[in-house]
């Protein structure tokens, strides 16, 4: 079952057509990785499936339920608010600016949208947030404030906020291309955890060592069109779209 389906999707900006025609779905437990040069409408994809932006045209499933749809020059079809609000919780996203709250702990960080949004109990919350820290290799950082934490802290308090509200697919969008290189590690670990566990995931990243070992599919994009997809090990010995060729030669050289 897909969690995830775009159909023939569309993302104008004034002047700009940043994604275009996209259709792909990620079924349950895919790790799918999204790659591609600067500009290419990556974010801009994630960004619409997880109502951050409204599509100018296609439709998008989630949980195979309709969750948006356009077509050029008709009104938008789209559920109440009340419904698309309980759609985007199946949904968690992983920035690549990790966005705590400065002024709670880790701990409260997490325990927020659980407690306003599900209406957990604090003390249920609290335990939840707790065992995350734990699963994310941070069990000695509870109750720091992100300032006292590193950049990669920071990002893995994100990734277990995202967890916390119990989503159906984690949506990565760079995670690791604003932190330090030594701190990159201790991040990707933890994707690859999860991607072990079964977390369905849709990773926009650039580390392809990391596409290589955790994801199922790769998907090549430029031009805010999907230029290819395929299993990592035939993407990565043998692209065939030039676009491809040209994008993996030019990381090869970095
Ligand atoms: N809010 C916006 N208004 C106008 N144009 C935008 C907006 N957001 C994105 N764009 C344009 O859409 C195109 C795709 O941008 P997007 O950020 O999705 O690319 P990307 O693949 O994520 O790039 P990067 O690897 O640099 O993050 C670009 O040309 C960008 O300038
Ligand atoms: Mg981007």
């Amino acid at each position: 079952m897909s969690i995830i389906r775009t159909v023939d999707i569309c993302k104008s900006f004034t002047t700009v057509e940043a994604v275009k025609n996209v259709s792909l779905s990620v079924d349950q437990g895919e790790v799918v990785a999204v790659i591609g040069p600067s500009g290419s409408g990556k974010s801009t994809f994630l960004r619409c499936i997880n109502g951050l932006e409204t599509i100018t045209d296609g439709e998008i499933y989630i949980d195979e339920e309709l969750f948006e749809k356009r077509v050029k020059g008709h009104p938008h079809v789209r559920m109440t608010k009340e419904r698309r609000a309980e759609i985007l919780i199946k949904t968690g996203m992983v920035f690549q600016r990790f966005n705590l709250f400065p002024h709670k702990t880790a701990k409260e960080n997490i325990m927020l949208a659980p407690i306003n949004v599900k209406k957990k109990k604090e003390q249920e919350a609290a335990a939840q947030a707790e065992e995350l820290l734990v699963r994310v290799g941070l069990a000695d950082k509870f109750d720091e404030y992100p300032a006292r934490l590193s950049g990669g802290q920071q990002q893995r308090v994100a990734i277990a906020r995202a967890l916390a509200m119990e989503p159906e697919i984690m949506l990565f969008d760079e995670p690791t291309s604003a932190l330090d290189p030594e701190l990159v590690e201790d991040v990707l670990r933890v994707m690859i955890g999860l991607a072990k566990s079964g977390m369905t995931m849709l990773v926009v990243t650039h580390e392809m060592g990391f596409a290589r070992e955790a994801a199922d599919r790769v998907v090549f994009m430029a031009d805010g069109e999907i230029g290819e997809v395929g299993p990592p090990e035939e993407f990565f010995t043998n692209p065939r779209n030039p676009r491809a060729q040209q994008f993996m030669k030019s990381i090869l050289h970095q």
